[in-house]
């Protein structure tokens, strides 16, 4: 039956089949590296890392001066700055993109912007262009590049918005300071076009003015213009291609078809001194396979500090995600998101010929998994990094009905992964699912 598998690929790919379809008669899209990646790792990186603020909303909240909040620009040393290192690190855990702050809400820009002087390189002892080393690490490791772009810029004087109580003018009674400001904004916005031709625009900060305010469209359309295949989240009131919930975990299948869960590895998304409150690998990996269950990524957040060191234990972790994926990796990446809830008490995956079927389970569990309305034959069922063979009871099948039975399978401790066991079911067919409500059908 693998066989009627490929038949059927290769079947839709000759009638379907165009330089725009893909084996599996699905059209190639601008969407598909970013759908099979599964895994980004997020960098905020700024003047905050000194670990004593947090990123922008310090002085936005009025915890800290705005200069207070500014001087620390002065400490911002980069001294241990090492993007290979970076990259590397990345690469480790098995992610396929990263996204790095190129400007938080506090206006600071780490790469050589032309429209003002407000960047690492005039205003802080690292007195350089940060961006484009890291750029390339990823380039080289074959990491996709992602740069997150706050369109908010509390600190400069033409962005009306400042402080949680005060603005400086309000947009309609100040067009000509709006215009400018949105010239400036969507200069740097080119300038990040040219200089990095980035994979993916993570913009920040959208809720602050309208599509029309922003000039949205525009932004859009320039992107466009310099990477026709340039994808940008879901922050630009509308213009983007995919959804973002931040920090809260969806618990049913998001509505947009490409979606992405950013998170913080502790409780903050820039480095934080005081900051220990840290999500364990295991916590992490139940959230993701959750996150790829529902068809979604994970953008995980690591926080380097003012001179460029990544905390151990975020390195620690990471190396622990790595080696699940690594493990797993059939499960994880180029695959579709599982059964909708019902079938199975876990998260599950896909392949993308529909003839794989991958079950996550958490560690150490002792009775017999099982799976509900399963109309398939089963081929075999194995332990994914493992060479298990397991065997499966088919329970409650009623000869004269259509509903399928209920599969059991038992899964020996020796073959358990200490976060998540992925056990493998080899198909006779595409999945098929039952999803009736008993009875005599
Ligand atoms: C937010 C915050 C910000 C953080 C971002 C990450 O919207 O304003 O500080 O960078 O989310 O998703």
């Amino acid at each position: 039956m693998v066989k009627s598998c490929i038949l059927k690929k290769l079947l839709l790919f000759f009638v379907l089949g165009s330089t725009f379809t893909n084996i599996y008669g699905q059209e190639a899209n601008k969407m598909d590296w970013f759908s099979d990646a599964k895994l980004g790792i997020f960098i905020h990186w700024g003047i905050y890392s000194l670990g004593n603020t947090s990123e922008s909303w310090a002085f936005h909240n009025k915890r800290i001066s705005h200069s207070d909040y500014m001087a620390q620009a002065d400490s911002f040393s980069a001294a241990n700055y090492n993007p290979g290192q970076w990259a590397k690190i990345i690469k480790s855990s098995g992610a396929r993109y990263s996204v790095i702050t190129s400007k938080h809400h506090d206006g600071i820009a780490l790469w050589n912007t032309k429209q003002n002087k407000l960047s690492t390189i005039h205003k802080t002892p690292a007195k350089r262009d940060l961006l484009t080393p890291f750029v390339e690490a990823l380039k080289s490791n074959n990491i996709k590049v992602g740069i997150y772009y706050s369109l908010i810029d509390w600190t400069h004087p033409d962005y009306p918005g400042f402080l949680r109580d005060s603005s400086r003018y309000k947009v309609q009674e100040h067009p000509e300071l709006w215009q400018r400001f949105i010239k400036f904004c969507h200069d740097q916005i080119n300038e990040l076009s040219a200089q990095f031709n980035p994979d993916l625009f993570w913009f920040d900060g959208d809720w602050e003015h309208s599509a029309e305010e922003w000039q949205a469209s525009t932004i859009k359309e320039n992107i466009l213009k310099h990477n026709p295949n340039a994808i940008i989240n879901g922050r630009l009131q509308g213009f983007g291609d995919y959804d973002t919930p931040e920090q809260n975990f969806p618990v049913t299948r998001p509505n947009l078809k490409y979606w992405e869960l950013c998170m913080t590895m502790n409780d903050s998304w820039g480095y934080q001194k005081k900051d220990n409150n840290y999500k364990s690998p295991y916590e992490i990996i139940t959230i993701f396979a959750d996150a790829i269950s529902m068809g979604g990524n994970l953008l995980l957040d690591i926080t380097p500090n003012q001179n460029g060191t990544i905390p151990d234990e975020q390195i620690k972790t990471l190396e622990e995600i790595g080696q699940w994926t690594n493990k797993h990796q059939e499960a994880i990446f180029g695959t579709l998101g599982g059964m909708p809830q019902g079938h199975f008490y876990g998260p599950s995956t896909i392949s993308k010929d529909s003839c794989k079927l991958f079950l996550f389970v958490p560690a150490k569990i002792s009775g017999d998994i099982v799976i509900k309305g399963l109309d398939n034959g089963i081929k075999s069922i194995g332990v994914v990094g493992n060479n298990a063979v397991l065997k499966h009871r088919v329970v409650g099948k009623i000869s004269w009905s259509q509903v399928p039975g209920l599969i059991y399978i038992s899964i020996p401790e020796s073959c358990q992964d200490k976060y998540m066991t992925v056990i493998k079911l080899e198909l006779d067919k595409p999945i098929k699912l039952y999803r009736g409500k008993g009875g005599f059908n």
